[in-house]
């Protein structure tokens, strides 16, 4: 191939961050590590790589049958570039089960990859937060997730009416199948359609139901009507489902701890990954233009079972930056992110036919000076520029100041400290530099 008609776009539904974007990814982990240790929370990774098998056991038909990136490596092993976290920090936690001290409270930003058609909010790379705490069975652990989600959002200064988490419970939604009778073998082909339904019609649901899991018009209308039900089906539910319990004890923690406005019952969401046993939530953008799921997350208390045998019950979330960045884009909450150069040291043009060197190692000594006091710094690297130019790409790349060393400055061990903001400038010692700076 010619070398000129290489690619400069990057590979389909993935990301190049130019440094204003890399500017906002920074400030957008930043925030959610900070929000993270403030719960206790501490930060891990796992490898990019994983084998295969980890997904296919629990991550749900789609994911691992169209979404996954797998390949055969070198020594003939069937592995995976990872798709989401979950199987990782299960996989980790089984390793070291026994010298773990629980409850563990962990977080991680991995890169993850799914092959989707790219979209908006959805892209084939994505960076997700995943925050996730093992070792408690009780749902003060679900509170304490959800509590971290809303906080994440605060920390951003997004409100109430921005945002809204929605809650459903497997176990419920199983037992009121169960109610109708419909064999739990069906169960998982009905809870990949009810997962579905907010992206088709209900004649289509139905469809689905009636051709995939081979349900009667009866056991339809039931799925349809639970669907359908407000809290107050929860209460008649109370007796005979454990489930009903769980959604009725998170709802009055959620109280409890002042959060009860901020997360809605919501019968629909299952979820997509197969893995979850219990509550599980979407956090949703309440603007139209950012339909999609900002999060998703809750409780699996099997995943490690399926490592090592042993039962230690998880609870967690995922996060997308994707949809977070339109998120805050959305509701203008995303401040401008200046650049980091503080200082401009800009170099007195040579005179024609001038050796010396001396303007460029008195601008150099004075970078110095200044980077060994940890401020940030950019050295000019041509010795024939204008110093107009110079001003001029210290202005355009907004930094803040120029030092401006020339003759008189030399010679009287002085320095001119320009503000580019307001174009005013001052004679300085390197003393008096020091001093203010
Ligand atoms: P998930 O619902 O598949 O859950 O993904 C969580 C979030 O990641 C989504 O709500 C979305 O914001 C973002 N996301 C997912 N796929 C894409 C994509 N293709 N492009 C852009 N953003 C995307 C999980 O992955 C679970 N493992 C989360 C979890 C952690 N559950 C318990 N702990």
């Amino acid at each position: 191939m010619d070398n000129t008609s290489l690619p400069t776009q990057p590979y389909k539904g993935a990301r190049d961050f130019y440094p204003e974007d890399m500017r906002i990814r920074n400030y957008i982990f930043l925030k959610w590590k900070e929000v993270c240790k403030r719960f206790g929370y501490e930060e891990y990774d796992g490898p990019f790589i994983e084998p295969f098998e980890i997904y296919a056991a629990k991550s749900g038909e789609e994911l691992v049958n169209e979404q996954i990136y797998s390949f055969i490596d070198r020594g003939d092993r069937k592995v995976a570039i990872r798709p989401e976290m979950t199987p990782t920090i299960a996989r980790m936690v089984s390793q070291r089960y026994s010298e773990l001290n629980y409850p563990i409270r962990w977080f991680s930003i991995p890169n993850l990859w799914r092959y989707e058609k790219p979209q908006k909010g959805r892209l084939r790379e994505h960076f997700q937060l995943n925050v996730d705490i093992f070792g408690i069975d009780g749902v003060e652990a679900d509170i304490e997730i959800i509590q971290i989600i809303v906080n994440l959002l605060k920390e951003f200064g997004a409100d109430k009416n921005m945002f809204e988490i929605r809650m459903g419970n497997r176990i419920l939604l199983e037992d009121v199948l169960k109610d109708a009778n419909i064999p739990s073998s069906k169960f998982k082909d009905i809870m990949k359609a009810i997962d579905k339904l907010k992206k088709i019609s209900v004649d289509d649901f139905k469809y689905i139901l009636k051709e995939k899991a081979d349900l009667k018009p009866k056991e339809i209308d039931s799925i349809l009507s639970f669907l359908q039900s407000s809290n107050e089906y929860i209460l008649k539910m109370k007796e005979k489902s454990p489930g009903a319990e769980e959604i009725l004890k998170t709802m009055k923690l959620l109280r409890l701890s002042g959060i009860e406005s901020y997360v809605k019952y919501d019968p629909s969401v299952v979820r997509g990954l197969d893995y979850y046993t219990g509550n599980v939530f979407e956090l949703f953008d309440l603007s139209p233009n950012n339909s999609r799921a900002m999060a998703g997350g809750g409780r699996y208390n099997n995943l490690v079972e399926g490592f090592i045998g042993k039962r230690i019950s998880g609870v967690g979330f995922g996060m997308g930056d994707v949809t977070f960045r339109n998120f805050l884009e959305n509701w203008h909450l995303l401040p401008q992110i200046p650049q980091t150069t503080e200082f401009l040291i800009t170099v007195w043009p040579k005179e024609d036919g001038t050796k010396s060197d001396k303007y460029f190692n008195a601008s150099l000594e004075t970078a110095d000076i200044l980077r060994k006091k940890g401020r940030n710094v950019i050295l000019w690297l041509d010795a024939n520029t204008k110093i107009e130019k110079q001003l001029k790409f210290a202005d355009k790349k907004n930094i803040p100041y120029a030092v401006i060393i020339g003759d008189d400055e030399i010679n009287n061990k002085k320095i001119t400290l320009k503000d580019m903001k307001e174009m005013k400038q001052k004679n300085l010692s390197i003393s008096e530099f020091i001093n203010i700076i």
